[in-house]
């Protein structure tokens, strides 16, 4: 079992990259390997909306990082986005690499096909519901099944460490790991 984890954000082991994290820090305590994919160094260009992607299984261009994240998205049991709330919605850098994902899984069907997916977003203030349904929206329109806690999965924070102080977004977090595991060991009995 494999989960991997996208984080969004421009910074570096932000706030989003804390929870997320937290999350795979509860799945690997119970033996599922991890990784997480910072995109704030990787180069996402936009889709060229050129729809030659089919049969492919992969973009038409690699000429940046969007086939070698995307082949481990293909790998994974499990798919968690983190973004940060940018604008009231989800980071620029994500969406960029979501439009590619999206195009080339219609181009392709069946690459996500009952995946377990999780959204979180933390921000400073407002927007975050929105950035989160944003992010399920992705899981939604490919055959994903999406995981919930005991609260919606987000924190707030605005400096980096800042997610630390709020108790029940990392609870959250915490939960969230849980829930992904029973789903993923639910999943693979079948
Ligand atoms: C360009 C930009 C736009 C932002 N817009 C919002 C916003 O609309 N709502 C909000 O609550 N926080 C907003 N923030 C604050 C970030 O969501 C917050 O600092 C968050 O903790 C950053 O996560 P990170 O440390 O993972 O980058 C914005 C930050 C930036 C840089």
């Amino acid at each position: 079992m494999k989960v991997l984890a996208i984080n969004g954000s421009s910074r570096k082991d932000g706030n989003t990259a804390i929870v997320l994290n937290t999350i795979l820090s509860e799945l690997e305590s119970v033996g599922i390997e991890t990784e997480l994919i910072q995109l704030y160094d990787k180069k996402v260009n936009p889709c060229k909306a050129c729809f030659t992607c089919g049969g492919k299984n992969n973009c038409t261009f690699n000429d940046d990082n969007f086939n070698e994240i995307f082949d481990k998205m293909k790998e994974a049991d499990g798919i968690i986005l983190g973004s940060p709330t940018y604008s009231a919605n989800i980071s620029s850098r994500m969406q960029a690499l979501l439009e590619r994902c999206s195009v080339v899984a219609d181009m392709n069907p069946g690459i996500f096909t009952r995946k377990v997916g999780a959204s979180v977003v933390v921000g400073r203030r407002g927007g975050l519901l929105n950035a989160i349904d944003t992010l399920n929206h992705f899981f939604l329109n490919h055959e994903m099944f999406i995981v919930g806690s005991s609260y919606w999965n987000i924190a707030y924070g605005k400096l980096i460490g800042d997610v630390k102080a709020d108790e029940e977004g990392i609870q959250t977090m915490k939960k969230l790991g849980k829930n992904i595991n029973f789903l993923l060991e639910k999943i693979k009995k079948n």
